[in-house]
C-alpha cells in the first residue's frame, strides 16, 4: 500500500471498486465463468456436497399466496388474526401477499433461474377444507395440482407442507382449534385426502411445519393465532394435540398414498450446540437436545415424553394414553429440521447435566431481533438427529436470514450480510455431510420475501426482493449466490 494513501481510504477505494465490478458481474453469466489464472470450474477442496445433494427453495401458504377468498377459499385463523388491528406490524394482512397464487408460473421461473431442484410449499388446508372437515371444495385442491404441475414440467420436485399454521376458522371457533381431539382428527383426515390426490406426483409430504412455534407463540405467548395465553395444563394438553394430529396424518397418508411416498416433519427444534467441542460439552448438548425438544421431536421419535418433562409439568402434564404415544410415533421416511439459531449448551453437575449457556446483549443476531447467527448448528442439529434417534435420512427444510435488504441506487439489493450468514451456515452443513451425517437437501428459506407473519412485510427473508406495490421480483446478491453453490455443488 503506497504511504500516501491512508488505510481507511484504501479500504474505502477497494470496497467501492468491489461494489462495481459486483455491480457487473453478479447477475450475468460472466461472474460463473472461470478466469485466466484460476480454473473457477474446478471443485474447491473439501467444500462439496454430495453427489445428488437437494438444493431447493421454500415459501408457505398464506405467506405468498394471497387471494384469500377465491374459489372457495374459508377464512383461516391468520386471515382473522392479522385483521385484528394491533396484531400485526402495520395491520398488514396476507390477504395480497405476494400474490403467488396468481403468478406461480413466474415464480416457478425464478426457481428455474436459481437452479433449484426441489421446492417446498405447503398447502392451505381452508382451500382444500373450507370449514376444516366435511366437504372438500375441489377448486381449491386444483390450485395445487396446477403448481404440481408445474413444477414437474420444469423438472423440480414438489415438497409439500400439510399444516403451516393456516388453520381454518371453523375449527378455532368450534372446540378451541389445537386445544381440541378433534382439530388433530380432522387433521388426519384432510391429510389422507391431500395424499390420495397428489401422492401421484407429489412423493414427499411433511405433515406439520414448526409445533415449536405454532403452538407456542399461538397458544401459550399469544402473539401468533389464534392469539391464546392458555394456562400450563391446558397448553400442554394444545402440544399434545399437535403431535396427537402429526401422528394420525402420518397414518392417514400412509393409508391413502400411492406406494413409494414418503412422510416426514419439518420442526424448529432447539438446536444444542456444545460451547466448546469436548466430549463433556458434547455429551451435555446430546442430552439437552433430548430434554429441550421433549414435547416435540423426542416424544414423536421415542414414543414416550421425557420424565423430566413430565415431572417439570407436574399436575399440568399432559393427559394420554399408550395408544395416543403409539399413534404419536407412527414410523417416519425422514425428518425435516428448520435451523436459524444455536442454543449454546455447556455441561454441569445438575440432574440433568446440562445447563443453557445465556447469550450476552452483544451476541449478534440479523435483522429479526431472535435470529442470532450461529453457523454451527446447521452440523449439530442433524448430527443430534442422526445420533440420537439414528434417522437415516434428513432434511434441513428452512434456513436463511432477514436482512435490511435496501435497493441499490441500481436497482439491486446488495444483501452480502445474508451471503455472509449462507456461506459460514453452508460451511458447517458440507462438514456434516463430510463427516457421514445423511442430510439429503436443504431448502433456503425463502424464495422471495413475503409476510412474516406477526412483522408483516417489514422483514425480508427472500432471494428475491419483492415490491409489493408492483409484486416485481428482484434477485438479490444472495440468488447469485445460491446459484453459484447449486451450480458446483458445494459452498461458493
Ligand atoms: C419459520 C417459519 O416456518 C416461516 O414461516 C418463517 O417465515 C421463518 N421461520 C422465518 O421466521
Amino acid at each position: 500500500m503506497s504511504r500516501k494513501i491512508s488505510r481507511r481510504t484504501f479500504a474505502k477505494v477497494a470496497s467501492t471498486a468491489a461494489l462495481a465490478s459486483t455491480a457487473t458481474t453478479a447477475f450475468s453469466s460472466v461472474a460463473s465463468q472461470p478466469s485466466a489464472s484460476l480454473d473457477m470450474s474446478a471443485p474447491a477442496t473439501g467444500r462439496e456436497f454430495p453427489k445428488g445433494f437437494l438444493w431447493g427453495s421454500a415459501t408457505a401458504s398464506y405467506q405468498v399466496e394471497g387471494a384469500v377468498n377465491e374459489d372457495g377459499r374459508g377464512p383461516s385463523i391468520w386471515d382473522t388474526f392479522s385483521h385484528i388491528p394491533g396484531n400485526v406490524v402495520n395491520n398488514a394482512t396476507g390477504d395480497v401477499a405476494d400474490d403467488h397464487y396468481h403468478r406461480y408460473k413466474e415464480d416457478v421461473q425464478l426457481m428455474k433461474s436459481l437452479g433449484v431442484k426441489s421446492y417446498r410449499f405447503s398447502i392451505a388446508w381452508p382451500r382444500v377444507f373450507p370449514q376444516g372437515a366435511g366437504a372438500p371444495n375441489s377448486k381449491g385442491l386444483d390450485f395445487y395440482n396446477r403448481l404440481v404441475d408445474e413444477l414437474l414440467a420444469n423438472d423440480i420436485q414438489p415438497f409439500a407442507t400439510l399444516y403451516h399454521w393456516d388453520l381454518p376458522q371453523a375449527l378455532q371457533d368450534n372446540g378451541g382449534g389445537w386445544e381440541s381431539r378433534d382439530t388433530s382428527k380432522a387433521f388426519g383426515d384432510y391429510a389422507g385426502y391431500v395424499a390420495e390426490h397428489l401422492s401421484d406426483r407429489v412423493k414427499h409430504f411433511f405433515t406439520i411445519n414448526e409445533f415449536g412455534a405454532f403452538v407456542e407463540l399461538g397458544y401459550r405467548i399469544g402473539i401468533h393465532a389464534p392469539g391464546l395465553k392458555l394456562p400450563p395444563g391446558r397448553f400442554n394438553q394444545t402440544r399434545h394435540h399437535a403431535v396427537l394430529g402429526h401422528g394420525l396424518a402420518v397414518q392417514a397418508i400412509r393409508a391413502k398414498a400411492k406406494p413409494g411416498t414418503k412422510i416426514g416433519l419439518a420442526e424448529n427444534m432447539t438446536i444444542c450446540v456444545p460451547i466448546i467441542e469436548t466430549p463433556q460439552h458434547i455429551e451435555a448438548a446430546t442430552r439437552a437436545a433430548r430434554e429441550l425438544n421433549a414435547q416435540y421431536m423426542t416424544v414423536i421419535q421415542e414414543g414416550k415424553y421425557t420424565d423430566a418433562y413430565l415431572a417439570a409439568a407436574g399436575s399440568n402434564a399432559p393427559k394420554f394414553s399408550p395408544e395416543d404415544l403409539k399413534i404419536i410415533s407412527s414410523p417416519l421416511d425422514f425428518v425435516g429440521i428448520n435451523i436459524y439459531t444455536p442454543t449454546y449448551v455447556r455441561a454441569d453437575s445438575s440432574a440433568l447435566g446440562f445447563t443453557v449457556v445465556p447469550q450476552p446483549k452483544s451476541y449478534p443476531h440479523m435483522a429479526s431481533w431472535w435470529l442470532s447467527i450461529g453457523p454451527e448448528a446447521l452440523y449439530w442439529g442433524p448430527r443430534h438427529v442422526a445420533k440420537i434417534w439414528n434417522v437415516k435420512e434428513i432434511y434441513i427444510t428452512e434456513n436463511g436470514c432477514s436482512s435490511s435488504d435496501v435497493p441499490a441506487p441500481d436497482g439491486i439489493v446488495y444483501d452480502s450480510d445474508r451471503v455472509m450468514y449462507l456461506r459460514n451456515y453452508l460451511t458447517q452443513l458440507q462438514r456434516a455431510t463430510a463427516d457421514g451425517i445423511p442430510v439429503h437437501g436443504y431448502f433456503l428459506w425463502s424464495l422471495m420475501d413475503n409476510f412474516e407473519w406477526a412483522d408483516g412485510y417489514t422483514n425480508r427473508f427472500g432471494l428475491h426482493y419483492v415490491d409489493y406495490a408492483s409484486q416485481k421480483r428482484t434477485p438479490k446478491l444472495s440468488a447469485a449466490f445460491y446459484r453459484e453453490v447449486i451450480a458446483r455443488n458445494a459452498v461458493a
